[in-house]
């Protein structure tokens, strides 16, 4: 008699006090974050829900970004916004040493004695300093093949970031969502608050009309029509090693950060099975950080090294030397008339690309869908840009290589699987089913 009133006492003492508590008391496994294409800035925009009361807030994703920041000077109201104190375990977490004051009303990102971050704008390389600051986060649980219940974390820590620091966003994003390999970033946050693994996947459409998906935790992740056969993706990827560089790629860092960004060992190119000639010691990352190949969500097209480029445009051109060359179209350097080129289901037929890996049996192909881009009616160019001599990575993969590739990163074993293009599974990015499950 007397533990079950307890009990009783005890359960309502709960919903009383914690309302929070109570309703995320439920365990998801998997979260799912709805990804669509801006088509004029070419960024990728994820809608993430923030604050009390809740608010859609559309980010730029940022795979290596070290964590969300948004605008906080215009539009931000909450009533659960919390900076972070100096010294207190939020500003360790986030290895934000500083302690500031602010000369002016206290609103959110201006307030006394709190540390603060730099958010970057990794699209224009703007920084600025930004109060550190938690507040609720809430998103769509999934079971890998519809979103499920809706999650929140109470105390989801991110940095204020300013207006001016949107410029160069897509239109109506007021901040970034890093997906970088810190302890704040949002895949770290996310298996933290609900303790799944610390995995997540991204896959991006090609259509600004349908949304792609990242997906924080483990799998399955079901894109139909796989589901009703029942595919799971993450069972057929492939994998390679995640590269820590220890110098940190960010505009701001201090000495003796490591990047947050993912590095993966390309040791080759191939392209038809003939491997493309260059300077290999230019992918392989050195003591100031500098080189390898990383991927990127923030640039549109893969750039390369000029002398890693040049070489791939010979090759490349050669390849395809049966199909007429047109003046290239910027930002590319290499382009055809694509009248007689004729298309698979993998898109143009022109010789695959191959990044050689950690074996010469482990490599990921690009076809024509992620190779060629259409810039007019008949003109097709080789979707990659020339990045100049010296630049800090010789290698960054590009959004347009990512789309209808679902990549998952294991931060706890530090392990990339990626998939090659879904369209030879007859699906895309595009097709993860978003009606949830009645
Ligand atoms: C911070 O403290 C200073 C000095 O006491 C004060 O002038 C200022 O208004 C305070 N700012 C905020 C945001 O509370
Ligand atoms: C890449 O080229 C090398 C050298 O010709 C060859 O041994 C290897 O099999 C090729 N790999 C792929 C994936 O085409
Ligand atoms: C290859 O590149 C490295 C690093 O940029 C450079 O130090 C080296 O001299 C280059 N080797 C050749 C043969 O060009
Ligand atoms: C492509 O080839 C077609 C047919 O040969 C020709 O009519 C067209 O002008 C060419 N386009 C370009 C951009 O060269
Ligand atoms: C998408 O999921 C909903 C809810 O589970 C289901 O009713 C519907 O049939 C699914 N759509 C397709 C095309 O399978």
């Amino acid at each position: 008699m007397a533990s079950s009133f307890h009990f009783l006492l005890f359960c309502s003492f709960l919903l009383l006090v914690s309302p929070s508590i109570a309703k995320t008391s439920f365990r998801p496994k998997a979260l799912v974050l709805p990804v669509s294409k801006d088509a004029s800035s070419l960024q990728y925009i994820a809608n993430l829900h923030q604050r009390t009361p809740l608010v859609p807030v559309k980010l730029t994703v940022d795979l290596g970004g070290q964590f969300l920041w948004v605008d906080c000077e215009k539009g931000y109201v909450s009533s659960t916004y919390k900076p972070a104190r100096c010294r207190s375990a939020q500003c360790s977490l986030a290895k934000a040493s500083s302690c500031g004051d602010c000369y002016s009303a206290p609103k959110p990102g201006c307030n006394n004695h709190t540390c603060s971050l730099f958010p970057v704008n990794t699209v224009t390389r703007t920084a600025t300093g930004g109060e550190l600051a938690q507040d609720v986060v809430s998103i769509q649980s999934t079971d890998g093949s519809n979103p499920g219940r809706v999650v929140s974390v109470p105390k989801f820590l991110f940095t204020c970031g300013a207006t001016f620091l949107l410029k160069g966003l897509a239109s109506g994003v007021t901040g970034m969502a890093g997906l970088g390999r810190s302890r704040i970033g949002l895949p770290s946050q996310f298996s933290a608050a609900f303790s799944f693994h610390r995995k997540f996947a991204i896959c991006l459409s090609s259509s600004t009309r349908a949304n792609g998906v990242v997906f924080f935790g483990d799998g399955p992740y079901f894109l139909l029509p796989s589901a009703p056969r029942n595919i799971d993706l993450s069972k057929s990827l492939i994998y390679t090693p995640l590269i820590l560089n220890p110098v940190s790629t960010a505009s701001v860092y201090s000495h003796g950060d490591a990047s947050t960004e993912y590095f993966i060992g390309v040791t080759s190119i191939n392209i038809s099975g003939n491997p493309v000639r260059f300077n290999k010691s230019l992918l392989s990352i050195n003591k100031e950080g500098v080189g390898g190949t990383k991927i990127s969500t923030v640039i549109p097209y893969t750039v390369m090294e000029t002398t890693i480029y040049k070489a791939l445009i010979e090759a490349f051109s050669k390849a395809l030397s049966g199909v007429p060359r047109v003046a290239p179209v910027a930002p590319f350097g290499l382009c055809f008339n694509s009248t007689n080129i004729g298309s698979t289901r993998v898109g143009p037929p022109v010789p695959q690309i191959d990044f050689v890996l950690q074996k010469p049996n482990v490599y990921w192909r690009i076809f024509g869908s992620n190779s060629m881009v259409q810039v007019s009616n008949d003109v097709l160019c080789l979707g990659f840009v020339d990045g100049g001599l010296k630049p800090r990575t010789s290698i960054v993969i590009g959004g347009y290589q990512l789309e209808d590739n679902l990549l998952q990163f294991d931060l706890a074993t530090s392990r990339l699987g990626f998939s090659s293009t879904l369209l030879f599974q007859q699906t895309t990015c595009a097709n993860f089913n978003f009606t949830s499950n009645p």
